[in-house]
């Protein structure tokens, strides 16, 4: 059967090519503001990008931007600035006892993608160095450690669905399963524990790490326990896509649209997701990070699912990127960020309405899907 095509589907090419210039003028501006300082930007104060440490896991959008941007414009001072912050990533590398589970986040989209444009030999060592490291956070009682205070040993949350990937990937290098069968076992234990009936989704989940049993559910990101903290499910939702991609496992998904229904539920009165779909009514914590990774993968479920089943999810990623470009971008030069209205965390009042360079990165990536980039950055 014929599945979902963007380009057929696509009309609003105006939008789009108004949309990417405005991207063009932004992000160069940004790479003049990177270059005026020594860390890795990932968001501002003041229009200046604030000092962040190497290591953290949000490392790796800047220079995926920088690819997506470079693919979108064919622009070498993209691609220079990428290999430029690709080189500052190396101080986190080195300091593997500190990374976390997010090194999909960190390197897969930027070393992976460049690995497999110009086939890099430090680039593939990097991904799969990278990979490794996440492998090592296996337990076999079939779940990915997420953090790593010693009394963590048994956590793991839902935004581990989009590390998933970088498993996959390394199976592919290696044509050994045991990396996609780690990340297979870990999104069973996620749609086990941690998606709910209705397709809302847990944030955390504690297991007993001798005997995998679980424990408890804390609240998170979001306001409280059996609360629905907006970007997990948008972690949850465009990490099951994915896991469905790479594996072809069909309750893959089923989970996937389960959460993407629960999603549009949440936010189609006005398409601006707020911080958690169970905050205080009235209340108007909005996170437009959310907003634009949930838009990704509903792009890509939309192409997974026949023409009319996809339609809806298709045109749903449209409204949110649409409403949230409208109610929140940026483009002046003034601020080399662009989405204004992210949230770090609902209990975090200072984190509230900020900018974030991932916030950034997925609006670029939606807009190259929109304008038919084959290349996903998840699976290079
Ligand atoms: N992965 C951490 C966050 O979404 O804030």
């Amino acid at each position: 059967m014929a599945t979902f095509d963007i380009r057929a589907a696509f009309a609003d090419k105006e939008w789009l090519e108004e949309i990417s210039c405005k991207l063009a003028r932004k992000m160069a501006y940004g790479i003049k503001k990177a270059r005026q300082v020594s860390f890795m930007p990932y968001t501002t104060q003041n229009g200046q990008w604030k000092e962040t440490r190497i290591g953290g896991w949000t490392n790796g959008f800047w220079p995926a931007s920088m690819w997506q941007m470079y693919l979108m414009t064919g622009d070498a001072s993209f691609r220079a600035e990428a290999l430029r912050a690709e080189a500052m990533l190396d101080d986190a590398l080195k300091d593997f006892k500190n990374l976390s589970h997010d090194v999909g986040f960190m390197w897969l989209i930027h070393s992976g993608v460049r690995y497999h444009l110009e086939h890099n030999q430090d680039s593939f060592d990097r991904t799969l160095y990278a990979a490794d490291m996440l492998a090592c956070r296996y337990n076999p009682n079939g779940f990915l450690r997420a953090w790593n205070q010693v009394e963590r040993a048994g956590w793991a949350i839902v935004d581990c669905m989009m590390n998933l990937p970088i498993l996959y990937w390394a199976s592919r290098q290696t044509a050994d399963p045991r990396y996609k069968l780690m990340a297979m076992n870990h999104a069973d234990t996620t749609i086990k524990y941690f998606i709910r009936p209705d397709g809302s989704c847990n944030h955390i989940v504690i297991f007993d790490p001798e005997n995998g049993e679980y424990m408890d559910n804390p609240g998170g990101q979001g306001c409280q326990s059996g609360s629905s903290w907006s970007r997990g499910q948008s972690w949850a939702l465009y990490g099951f896509v994915l896991s469905y991609i790479l594996s072809g496992k069909a309750e893959y998904l089923d989970a996937a649209k389960r959460v993407a229904n629960y999603f549009i539920d949440q936010c189609c009165d006005d398409w601006l997701p707020r911080c958690d779909f169970r905050q205080p009514e009235g209340e108007n914590v909005l996170d437009n990070a959310a907003g634009n990774i949930a838009a990704c993968g509903l792009i890509e479920l939309a192409r997974q699912l026949p023409q009319v089943e996809g339609k809806r999810y298709f045109d749903a990623a449209l409204c949110i990127l649409k409403a949230q470009e409208a109610d929140a971008a940026n483009w002046a030069e003034d601020d080399p960020a662009i989405f204004t209205k992210c949230t770090t965390a609902y209990h975090d009042l200072k984190g509230r309405h900020i900018t974030m360079t991932y916030a950034d990165y997925f609006f670029i990536e939606a807009v190259n899907k929109l304008r038919g980039e084959e290349l996903l950055f998840w699976d290079p």
